[in-house]
């Protein structure tokens, strides 16, 4: 079941979603060669506590820490820790939080110093098929709708779109129906209702859309070792169209 939010709920993801665009602002700028994926992980969960808020990930079926910090061929879920990131390397920062039960999740992928123009393009592409997907979150819409306008945009620009994860539903819990792809077909799956929220995240890769688990359980790795990238934002479904609850 498709669980639709009223107006009060939607003030309270609306608040949950702008207090995680606001760290996710203040981990972006800390970005540059030599820091460490653990210490971006323990600036956003003590900004997250700063907040009065909870971090989302962290406990979450075991996961270890607050973010997922996924970098070059890593798609998602890559566990912070000593890596240093280094001049060339794309970093992908996911991050969720709950705030007065609700919650938010969202992600983005930048540059570590200076990268190359296929990765600025990777980069650019996912960010944009994002927004694509989101122009299509509008009620009369269909689930498919969003996935098929992400996937297009992807593969017109020669990439592809990761299958083994997917988008969600996200409320009073992280996950919540329905399953939101990042590949489908026009016309098919649910209709999108106003007081449906999604969080929809394309994952991109360079090469083949495939991609593995490492022996850690969590982290998702490119079948080819290429580069992946991956934004997410959470979305409200209005009368008027899509509102994007994870921004300043
Ligand atoms: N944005 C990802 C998702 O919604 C991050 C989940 S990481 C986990 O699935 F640790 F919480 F699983
Ligand atoms: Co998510």
């Amino acid at each position: 079941m498709i669980l639709l939010k009223s107006r009060s709920e939607l003030d309270l993801m609306r608040e949950s979603g702008r207090k995680l665009a606001a760290i996710l602002e203040r981990i972006k700028g800390i970005i540059k060669p030599g820091v460490t994926t653990g210490e971006i992980d323990s600036l956003a969960e003590e900004l997250i506590r700063q907040e009065k808020a909870i971090p989302a990930f962290k406990g979450y079926r075991g996961y270890p820490a607050a973010t997922c910090t996924s970098v070059n061929e890593v798609v998602v879920h890559g566990i912070p820790g000593s890596l240093k990131l280094k001049d060339g390397d794309i970093i992908s920062i996911d991050l969720g939080l709950e705030y007065k039960d609700y919650f938010s999740d969202a992600a983005f992928t930048v540059g570590v110093g200076k990268i190359d123009s296929k990765a600025k393009k990777l980069i650019e592409v996912t960010r944009d098929s994002l927004n694509e997907g989101i122009k299509a979150a509008k009620p009369a819409n269909r689930l498919g709708d969003i996935s098929h306008a992400v996937q297009k945009y992807v593969e017109k620009n020669g990439f592809s779109v990761v299958r083994q994860f997917v988008g969600h539903g996200v409320g009073r819990n992280l996950h919540e129906e329905p399953e939101v792809p990042n590949f489908g077909r026009k016309g098919w799956g649910e209709i999108l209702k106003p007081g449906m929220v999604l969080a929809i995240e394309p994952m991109v890769n360079m090469g083949t859309w495939e991609c593995e688990v490492l022996e850690d359980g969590w982290t998702a790795v490119t079948s080819d070792k290429k580069l992946s990238a991956h934004f997410e934002h959470t979305v409200a479904i209005m009368e008027d169209g899509p509102e994007i609850l994870t921004k300043l």
